[in-house]
């Protein structure tokens, strides 16, 4: 029919002929059978593929779940160690994100990356044997091979923040004059000597960049200063004037500066300046130029003056802020557990006769709320006698008269 000549065409190829012969409709059934053979083959390797496809995803999705539930992890041991770094650490460890050393440990203070530098310093500073440890492995990581001790002690201060304790820093110093020594042999006759000039180069940093400093030492002084610190020898010229140099040119950095650097954690900064001082005997408040060293305040009339006309030795005094009717910004100077007792301390007479002062506080006034912070910050680090300050003295003592006798 004419339907069927049409439907025939249509399907093309794929129709049947009608007028093969047998041979050729064998030969047409064995292509037929091996296409769907190829077919049936080509489904299977799909549906394989599909399959191993399907098994990569989740495995990758397993793999990226398991990382990122590691990485959330590492991110709260940070976090945890930052608030308390003890804890932190215990919670890495407990996790299994850290192992037990003291070098696993020590890698990842010194790797710091998220971490607080005031949180690693209080760590490092722990008392603990295992921190000890710690502390000895972290150092071992600085490098300092042909480093001089400036460039050595801008990494090393650089770290980590130097808590304020005393006791800490003598062991973190020690510790870093060890490892300077150990990468750089023959440089310094001791320990102790690379110990002493590391304070004197920190020190000479404030002297130089601290504005409240007055006193700026110069090169030749800062070499008189450490003569005969190498085990009674002295160091070369060049090493101390490189030194030098080097602090001069760029201050020392330290992480999360808060203005309260070394300064007033170890050396009784001098500062002068004008300040209202209350009488003793005659309640009137007089305005005298003040200056701080060698723990006593002096006080001038005048800023020329050479004869000051009191002086108030700070020893076994106290500090405490006040509130004064007539004046502000005030401040007292008093004897702890004492009412009555009075300060020693001298003053000179307009007639000029030395006398003991009358007075059983010093009430001052600052001219600004920040002048007397900084006062009082200064002459309570001039009263509170550092011990590190006699640790250092000590040392001093040590490596100056080794070679004397
Ligand atoms: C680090 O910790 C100290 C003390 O807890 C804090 O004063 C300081 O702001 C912290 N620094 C940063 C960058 O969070
Ligand atoms: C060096 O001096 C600068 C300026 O006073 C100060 O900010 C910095 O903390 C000092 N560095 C050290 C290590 O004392
Ligand atoms: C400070 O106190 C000590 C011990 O009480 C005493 O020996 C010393 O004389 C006192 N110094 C001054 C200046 O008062
Ligand atoms: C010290 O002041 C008190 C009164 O505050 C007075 O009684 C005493 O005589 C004064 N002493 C001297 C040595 O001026």
């Amino acid at each position: 029919t004419t339907f069927d000549k049409q439907y025939r065409r249509k399907r093309g190829p794929y129709s049947l002929p009608t007028d093969l012969t047998p041979d050729e409709r064998q030969e047409l059934d064995r292509i037929q059978r091996r296409k769907q053979e190829l077919l049936a083959d080509i489904q299977r390797l799909k549906d394989e593929i599909a399959e191993v496809t399907n098994e990569i995803e989740n495995l990758g999705s397993t793999e990226e779940r398991k990382n990122m539930q590691k990485n959330k992890q590492v991110a709260m041991g940070r976090k945890k160690f930052n608030m308390d770094p003890k804890k932190g650490i215990q919670f890495l460890i407990e996790n299994e994100l850290l192992k037990h050393t003291c070098e696993d440990i020590a890698q990842f203070l010194y790797k710091g990356e998220g971490l607080n530098k005031t949180a690693i310093g209080d760590y490092l500073g722990e008392r603990d044997d295992f921190n000890i440890q710690v502390l000895h492995a972290f150092v071992e990581l600085h490098e300092f091979m042909d480093l001089n001790l400036v460039q050595a002690l801008r990494q090393f201060l650089w770290s980590f923040r130097l808590p304020g304790e005393a006791q800490k820093i003598d062991r973190m110093m020690e510790a870093f004059a060890q490892r300077y020594c150990q990468c750089n042999p023959g440089v310094f006759e001791s320990t102790d000597t690379c110990y002493v000039l590391s304070f004197a180069i920190i020190m000479l940093n404030t002297s130089l960049h601290n504005p409240n400093v007055k006193d700026k030492p110069g090169v030749e002084r800062f070499i008189a200063m450490n003569r005969g610190i190498n085990d009674g020898g002295d160091l070369p010229e060049d090493l101390l004037r490189n030194l030098y140099d080097s602090i001069k040119n760029e201050p020392f950095k330290i992480p999360e500066d808060d203005g309260n650097d070394l300064t007033h954690t170890f050396f009784n900064p001098d500062r002068e300046g004008w300040l209202l001082k209350l009488g003793g005997r005659v309640k009137t408040w007089k305005r005298r130029w003040f200056i701080l060293t060698d723990n006593c305040l002096y006080y001038f009339e005048y800023t020329t003056d050479k004869e000051p006309r009191g002086i108030i030795p700070l020893e076994n005094l106290s500090i405490r802020e006040v509130d004064d009717s007539k004046k502000p910004n005030c401040f007292e100077l008093y004897i702890p557990d004492n009412k009555d007792q009075v300060i020693k301390a001298c003053k000179t007479e307009a007639d000029g006769r030395v006398v003991e002062g009358n007075h059983t506080v010093y009430r001052i006034s600052a001219p600004t709320p920040e002048e007397k912070e900084e006062w009082m910050k200064c002459i309570k680090a001039a009263i509170s006698r550092d011990p590190f300050y006699e640790m250092l003295a000590a040392r001093k003592k040590k490596v100056s008269s080794t070679k004397r006798h």
